[in-house]
């Protein structure tokens, strides 16, 4: 397919009207198909020598971090160079926000160079939500605080579909900070809408009461579920987020709800194991499985940079 069919037909498909994407919770489950499948199409153009279709040339995209990030950065500066856009990167180290500059202030700079879409990472929750009323440019929720990360839910969503054709029964494992997670949050809602059955394992401390009214099941017992599972989603443990003491010590963490070779042994032979990155390898999860035929990790990085494309495609061509 020609670049400009691609174009045309990507047009003609598109139902989307929203310029920022600020949680997988406001998504509708038309919106995350189509999310899905635009991605679909964008992931071939990762594999052609000339990497580059022209579908956001002349916009302009600002990368704003004010949290450290290697995969989600990075990968959305791949993203927008793929659709042919401008990318600045800005982080806070060596900005005017260490003057006192406030958010506001410093994302309405950046919009009077006429800057399209912001992606914005912030440890704050709702900072994405509160930019997306300050400024008219576009404002992609790239990691807020312990809120969502739904770019990640996304791209996980996609891992997932293409490894296990379909999400509807699918059944997905959370293990373990559910508390501080917003890769978790992201998943559940995505997950949720598109028919799977979740499941929550980590140690009571980690897990937020009330969270069954989402629609999940809750256990503090890996080894009594690991065997019905067809995705393990392995998540962080946030030690910087973690104010207090959740769990006695890492040895017995990992113990309890590390995912080593051992315990791979208990789970179905066609499970596939994911983790958002960064690991904390032999804590939360083993190398030997992070490394393994199972692992699903550097996958979801691949597909991350089509997704990114297809949400930045959307956002930035909406009426604003
Ligand atoms: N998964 C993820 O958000 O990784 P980074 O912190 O490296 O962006």
């Amino acid at each position: 397919m020609t670049d400009d069919r691609r174009q045309e037909k990507l047009k003609a498909k598109a139902r989307w009207t929203r310029k920022d994407l600020l949680s997988v919770e406001e998504l509708s489950r038309e919106e995350i198909e189509l999310i899905l499948t635009t991605a679909e199409s964008f992931k071939e153009v990762s594999t052609r020598d000339v990497k580059k279709v022209p579908v956001l040339r002349g916009k302009t995209i600002a990368n704003l971090f004010f949290e450290p990030s290697t995969r989600t950065r990075t990968s959305f500066e791949v993203a927008a160079k793929r659709l042919s856009a401008d990318i600045i990167n800005f982080s806070s180290t060596g900005s005017s926000t260490s003057k006192g500059e406030s958010l506001a202030d410093t994302a309405k700079n950046i919009e009077a160079m006429h800057v399209d879409t912001i992606v914005m990472r912030h440890s704050s929750s709702g900072s994405a939500e509160y930019l997306a009323r300050c400024v008219k440019a576009g404002v992609i929720n790239a990691g807020d605080g312990i809120h969502e990360h739904p770019t990640q839910g996304l791209l996980d969503i996609f891992t997932m579909r293409e490894k296990k054709k379909s999400i509807k029964g699918l059944r997905v494992c959370l293990v373990g900070d559910i508390l501080h997670s917003r890769v978790a949050r992201s998943n559940i809602w995505g997950l949720k809408k598109l028919g799977a059955r979740i499941t929550l394992c980590g140690p009571p401390t980690l897990i937020p009461p009330g969270i069954e009214k989402l629609g999940v099941e809750v256990t503090y017992d890996l080894d009594s579920v690991i065997k019905d599972q067809d995705v393990l989603n392995i998540l962080r443990i946030q030690l910087e987020r973690q104010k207090g003491a959740f769990f006695p010590s890492i040895r017995e963490y990992a113990a309890e709800y590390g995912i080593s070779q051992e315990r791979m042994l208990k789970a179905k032979k066609d499970v596939i194991v994911m983790h958002p990155g960064p690991i904390n390898r032999g804590v939360e999860l083993a190398s030997e499985v992070a490394d393994g035929p199972q692992s699903v990790i550097l996958d979801q990085v691949t597909n991350g940079v089509a997704v990114r494309m297809a949400v930045l495609f959307h956002t930035t061509m909406a009426e604003r």
